[in-house]
């Protein structure tokens, strides 16, 4: 069995948790100076590693094996959201890198032939799962050319030339290559530490999907407006949140979740009554019947307040919806075992609330998911934090599962 090195395991994730540091988290959103100071360090630990690294033209990093025969690809992303967790994504790319480290170190598994990807924008900043899509050849190229960042306005194509990746070929994914992705990754939920689990095999990844709703009345004084006279934006806007939060709760199954993201009032100013305004709406569920009845209602509830007026109200989609997945049962079986032999009896089969590049591999290649705990369930958040005994128990039973797969071949 290869034996991870716990202290070099530790050092590396705290290395990149320096790059971009913010507090206890890290702002390191993709292509920005810090995600590619951070993809062209990793490229050198993977090279000290042994595996032949480089960076393609959407911002992927991909650490090959120089041994003959069929592989594991494992990885996850470090990008993250504009304030991020020092463990979302970073814990499945480093695990991934000390996992090659340790079957090199180990002779009877020096042979073995793994790889690890580091997939760029997991986050969307510009389209979720963007590098993960892009080596699937999923990538669809409409909404490539549309991608823009939302709170920013640069677009992705801009984005890909700051970051000096234009003209780059992308890696492709070749199947014949690899048995299985596999891919850890931190909880981001409660679940796992409210049961006092200490490993999760995931079973299915959310479908999401998110809306712009743009609110379209009359810019007016705030003292000398009656309000029967109003076309306040705002108002419109905090109605129809109310009443998209009363209907999707009574569609909602239990894992169901909605989000309003982001509202912005314009002008934004306290004497005068905004003129526009609009709120990103995200939800999730495995269940993708289910997201068509929420979306549908989104639309019949916008169509109700158009009617209603006095404010006018559109909905669109932005970034593409990601289609939920379900997780290869071989791995799930594999991870199962691993997780028995490193926590026996303290781990469970769940789905995952939280998007992964797993769901662009899992239609491609036999994929599955390994959580650890989060502390309070905290993620997208600086006080995102796992303990440090699970972060390592979390890689040896990577590691178990690698060396099983691969073994079998
Ligand atoms: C990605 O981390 C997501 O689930 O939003
Ligand atoms: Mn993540
Ligand atoms: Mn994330």
């Amino acid at each position: 069995m290869p034996e991870i090195n716990p202290k070099r395991l530790m050092q590396d994730l705290q290395h990149l948790r320096n790059i971009g540091a913010f507090g206890s988290g890290v702002i390191r959103p993709a292509f920005s100076p810090a995600d590619m100071e951070a993809r062209l360090w990793l490229c050198n630990r993977m090279s000290e590693a042994g595996l032949e690294a480089s960076i393609d033209g959407m911002g992927n990093v991909l650490g090959r094996s120089r041994n003959p025969g069929k592989k594991i690809l494992l990885g996850s992303h470090t990008d993250t959201q504009p304030q991020g967790g020092w463990l979302d994504g970073a814990l499945g790319v480093i695990y991934g890198i000390e996992v090659a480290r340790a079957c090199a170190e180990t002779p009877e598994t020096a042979h073995y032939g793994i790889d690890v990807a580091s997939w760029s924008d997991e986050e969307g900043t510009y389209m979720g799962i963007l590098g993960s899509s892009s080596f699937c050849g999923t990538l669809n190229h409409d909404d490539f050319n549309k991608a823009v960042d939302h709170l920013t306005g640069v677009s992705l194509q801009q984005a890909i030339r700051a970051a000096g990746l234009a003209g780059i070929p992308p890696f492709r994914l070749d199947k014949s290559n690899y048995l299985a992705y596999l891919e850890a990754h931190i909880e981001q939920g409660p679940h796992l530490e409210a049961q006092e689990l200490l490993l999760g095999v995931v079973t299915a990844i959310v479908g999401l999907r998110t809306f712009k709703l743009s609110f379209t009345g009359e810019q007016n004084h705030a003292g000398t407006t009656p309000m029967a006279y109003r076309k306040d934006a705002a108002n419109a806007l905090i109605k129809l949140a109310h009443a998209l939060d009363l209907e999707f709760s009574s569609l909602a199954h239990p894992h169901t979740v909605w989000t309003i993201g982001h509202i912005r009032l314009d002008p934004g100013s306290h004497s005068v009554v905004p003129g526009r305004a609009e709120m990103l709406l995200q939800f999730r569920d495995t269940d993708e019947a289910l997201l068509d009845k929420l979306q549908d209602k989104a639309s019949s509830l916008v169509q109700r307040f158009c009617e209603q007026g006095p404010v006018a109200v559109q909905l669109e989609p932005v970034y593409p919806h990601q289609k939920s997945a379900l997780m290869s049962d071989k791995v799930q079986t594999c991870l199962a075992a691993a997780a028995q032999l490193h926590a026996p009896g303290r781990w469970t089969s769940m789905p995952s609330g939280a998007s992964h590049d797993a769901q662009a591999l899992a239609s491609h290649l036999p994929t599955g998911m390994l959580f650890i705990p989060s502390i309070r369930g905290i993620s997208h958040s600086i006080l995102e934090d796992s303990k440090e005994e699970d972060i390592i128990r979390g890689c040896r039973a990577l590691a178990s599962a690698t060396a099983a797969i691969l073994k079998e071949r």
